[in-house]
């Protein structure tokens, strides 16, 4: 498995994120991610443009709806050449069978699909009283793990934190995507649970997703270069 630092392009407008894409012209392409806010701003069209321009592509939208409307989504997002996919876990196990069965081209290659467990801004608290899910958060987390890799899925997204234990419940090729890394000395923002790319390569993640410590810094190409040194070479 390759490891590889994706940029979390947050933002909120085609425009904004082609004059950030435009500072890595002749330089290693990142790997992105887009989320709902570009995706809903600036629909499909934004996904082709970044595919055009030469960048592997993370669409993480987190389906979660009926096993048949995700099934026929993710055929839909299939035909959009994204690299890698999610959804959430908390959809059962059928439904994650079923988006691995509509992101299948009929071809038979398909882009890589993780799942979400239970997101980080869940605490126990809310899990148990919101939810009524009364087991310990980190077994919930790990179950969610067995079950996406049951179904077929490829890995999960979560805190640089569990990397280490995904693996050893699911086996070391199933991908841990983590989002929460910070440099030693930078601001950590509204983060609780962070680690420098550093910690995050030695913990075992396959995927280190940083937003703000490289869109928003004074030098986004010097920050990108300095996570690919610490967490790929
Ligand atoms: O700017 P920052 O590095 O905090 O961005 C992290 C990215 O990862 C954001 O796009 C955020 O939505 C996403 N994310 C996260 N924690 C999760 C899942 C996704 O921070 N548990």
């Amino acid at each position: 498995m390759g490891k590889d630092v994706i940029i979390a392009c947050d933002f909120d407008s085609a425009q904004k994120v082609f004059a950030f894409l435009d500072k890595f012209e002749g330089k290693r392409k990142p790997f992105v991610k887009i989320g709902m806010e570009l995706y809903y701003a600036e629909g499909p069209e934004i996904v082709r443009e970044i595919k055009k321009r030469g960048h592997k592509i993370f669409l993480d939208l987190k389906l979660h709806d009926i096993p048949n409307t995700v099934k026929k989504s993710m055929a839909v997002l299939s035909r959009l050449d994204v690299d890698m996919t999610n959804l959430h876990a908390a959809g059962t196990k059928r439904m994650m069978e079923a988006a691995i069965e509509g992101l299948t081209r009929p071809d038979g290659t398909r882009p890589m699909l993780i799942a979400v467990t239970q997101l980080t801004s869940t605490d126990q608290e809310s899990m148990e009283n919101d939810l009524l899910i009364k087991e310990p958060i980190a077994e919930v987390v790990m179950h969610y793990a067995s079950c996406a890799k049951e179904a077929g899925l490829d890995g999960v997204v979560c805190s640089p934190l569990e990397a280490g234990k995904v693996h050893d419940r699911c086996g070391e090729s199933f991908v841990t995507v983590t989002p929460g890394v910070r440099f030693a000395d930078g601001d950590i923002g509204d983060q609780k649970r962070v680690m420098t790319p550093a910690e995050a390569k030695r913990i075992g993640s396959d995927y280190i997703v940083v937003g703000r410590p490289i869109t928003a810094a004074e030098d986004p190409v010097a920050a990108y270069e300095r996570c690919i040194e610490e967490f790929c070479d």
